[in-house]
């Protein structure tokens, strides 16, 4: 196991590059299975969910390497329907293998899948549009199978905008005999890139972005290389650390029109920020709370920025609620949070914070993805010497993340313990 050791209470000042997102390349992966001709995906991150999808992607006979930043994908010799639970439980975007691999094959076996623990995450949304596709869908034993001789268009609506089912259908339905009609679906720009990229490989997709996605079957999708769409999440993590510590940080690499609703916040706690082309500059101000933070699909908060969003009240002069929407427990950084000296009441889905002046360095857990990265803002932002421990939880979705945080000038290393 790992640890940051962490020195806070230092400005922010220098540019960080962006990362791909993590939400985009996932997909992007799981679409490569719907072609036997070669996929390059450049600017690919190399963090640990990417190495598992890559793994199952090689499970099932696909050939992959990185070529410097470049990720070649061969499915040419893809032969195998079953995704192995080892791999299935590691990460929730193996769920949407499901709809590319039914779409190849014709079959598809594979474990409930893991992720975050952040919630129930069920996944009846993806299975119900996989079935109004036609596809023979049963569960037992921990596995979900599915077959089907042809996918059929159909219309879907989707109870809730979900962001993997409506992925996971978009897959399915990219091959399938006539048109596919998704209503009340998501949309996250991640979707938008998962379109560009299968009409790129000769696919008709049109609408993402919208409630309303149509999805005209093609008989054949060949090869392609592409750039994914920019984090958008971990963009708003650096401009939430920068909020937090002060100092003046630009980012490059980032598309501000992804996220507006931080943006709008932030300026609201009386951030300076300017966007130009691919870059934010953002100038942290006095803090002032945000009064109130309420996760909502896209266009709406990000429930992936609510950690360290959550994080940032703590410090900003007056009380926040923060009201988590989207996931049942995604307040595991909070009892980390008070130890640090912060003053949270969770109640249900809402967490009552009393803003302090500063944080007090403290030893700390990271207990998901974005709470992990949210303790870390908390910890270079505080006064006196902090530990995070578990970081595996922050490679999932962070690519050099302490690397680019000391190159602003945090003073934060890795220690094997
Ligand atoms: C995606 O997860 C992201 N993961 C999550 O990011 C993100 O938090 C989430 O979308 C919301 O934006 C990836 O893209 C790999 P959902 P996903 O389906 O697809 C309910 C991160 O930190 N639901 O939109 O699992 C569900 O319980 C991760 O990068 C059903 O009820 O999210 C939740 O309440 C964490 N039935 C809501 O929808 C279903 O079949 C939103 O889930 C599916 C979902």
């Amino acid at each position: 196991m790992e640890k940051y050791i962490i020195e806070g209470g230092r400005p922010l000042f220098g540019e960080v590059e962006i990362q791909s997102a993590k939400n985009a390349v996932l997909p992007l992966l799981a679409a490569a299975v719907l072609t036997d001709e070669r996929i390059v995906i450049h600017k690919c991150p190399r963090i640990a969910d990417v190495l598992n999808m890559v793994g199952i992607l090689g499970e099932l006979g696909c050939s992959t390497k990185f070529e410097g930043n470049d990720l070649v994908i061969d499915s040419a010799d893809a032969a195998n329907h079953e995704i192995p639970s080892s791999l299935a439980k590691e990460l929730r975007s193996s769920v949407f293998m499901l709809g590319s691999v039914v779409s190849r094959f014709g079959r598809a076996r594979i474990a409930y899948p893991g992720g975050c623990d952040i919630g129930l995450r069920p996944i009846d949304l993806h299975l119900n549009g996989l079935r109004r596709l036609g596809v023979c869908v049963s569960e037992g034993g921990g596995y979900i199978d599915c077959s089907c001789d042809k996918i059929e268009g159909a219309e879907v609506v989707l109870d809730f905008p979900s962001v993997g089912a409506t992925e996971n259908i978009i897959l399915a339905a990219a091959k399938a005999k006539g048109t596919t009609v998704i209503r009340n679906a998501a949309k996250e720009p991640e979707i938008v890139d998962l379109q560009n990229f299968i009409n790129r490989m000769g696919g008709k997709i049109f609408g993402a972005g919208t409630a309303t996605v149509r999805i005209d079957g093609v008989k054949k999708l060949g090869g392609t290389e592409y750039t994914p769409v920019s984090d958008r999440i971990e963009a708003g993590t650096f401009l939430i650390a920068s909020a937090m510590c002060g100092g003046e940080v630009s980012l490059k690499n980032a598309d501000a029109d992804n996220l507006s609703f931080l943006l709008h916040k932030l300026r609201e706690i009386s951030c300076k920020i300017n966007t130009k082309n691919d870059k934010i500059y953002i100038r942290s101000g006095r803090r002032l709370s945000p009064k109130l933070v309420e996760t909502s699909p896209y266009p709406g908060f990000p429930t992936d920025l609510q950690a360290p969003m959550t994080a940032l009240a703590c410090i900003c002069e007056g009380s926040t609620v923060i009201v988590e929407n989207l996931f049942e427990t995604r307040f595991k950084h909070v009892p980390e949070l008070i130890r640090m000296g912060a003053d949270v009441t969770v109640r249900g889905r809402s967490a009552f914070v009393r803003g302090v002046g500063s944080l007090k360095g403290a030893d700390v857990v990271a207990g998901d993805l974005r709470g992990g990265a949210a303790l870390t803002l908390a910890a270079i932002s505080a006064e006196g010497l902090s530990t995070v421990t578990d970081l595996s939880h922050i490679d999932r979705g962070y690519s050099d993340f302490e690397y680019k945080l000391r190159g602003l000038g945090a003073r934060i290393r890795r220690v094997r313990i």
